[in-house]
């Protein structure tokens, strides 16, 4: 008998959440992203380490918001996953690295090991706006919880758990959460190493 391991769960949990019905664009990446992950039970590159983020306060209500699943399986190994915000500080977006934060489970530095893929979870606070910024990567989002808005390429619409949102590469792109924090699971494809810049 095989036993899960709660990174697995968590990781089964979002590759449920992030399959992407249709025929647009978005559902080709999901597929695209869901085929490039690691099988079910890789091992780890590194064992997981407490993390002290202040974004972990924003984690319960988020989870909960997000429905019994989540709740179940995030809020246990939480504290466990790596959350960093890792860009310079902005003087227009004071204390932005205490508001939001990703925590990358599968990438070329994260817990489970992609040279091809990066797949995470993102959280951002309540009335947080992440300021436009582009990166070479194709990301795909599917909001889990909070109401927000993304803008693309200058055009900006509202998002709800469920949806989905597709940064091309290289376009610009912004997120604001509203008043709720933001739990969204994110990929990234293409060139996954490149960073982002802000504009
Ligand atoms: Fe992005």
């Amino acid at each position: 008998m095989t036993v899960e391991s709660p990174l697995d769960r968590l990781l089964a949990l979002m590759r449920a959440s992030f399959v992407k019905a249709g025929a647009d664009a978005a559902a080709a990446e999901s597929a695209r992203v869901l085929a490039a992950l690691p099988a079910p039970g890789a091992p780890l590159a590194a064992p997981l380490t407490e993390s002290a983020h202040p974004l972990l306060a924003e984690v319960p209500e988020a989870a909960r918001a997000a429905g019994g699943a989540w709740a179940v399986e995030l809020l246990p190994l939480a504290a466990w996953l790596p959350w960093r915000y890792s860009y310079t500080p902005r003087p227009d977006a004071p204390g932005l690295e205490n508001r939001m934060a990703w925590a990358e489970l599968v990438g070329p530095a994260a817990p489970i090991r992609s040279d091809v893929v990066g797949f995470g979870l993102t959280v951002i606070t309540r009335s947080t706006f992440y300021p436009p910024h582009r990166h070479p990567a194709v990301e795909l989002y599917a909001v889990v919880a909070g109401a927000s808005e993304w803008t693309l390429d200058g055009v900006t619409r509202s998002c709800r758990a469920g949806d989905f949102i597709l940064h091309p590469s290289d376009v610009p792109h912004a997120m604001r959460a509203l008043d709720a924090p933001l739990l969204g699971i994110y990929s990234w494809t293409g060139d996954i190493v490149s960073a982002t810049a802000y504009l």
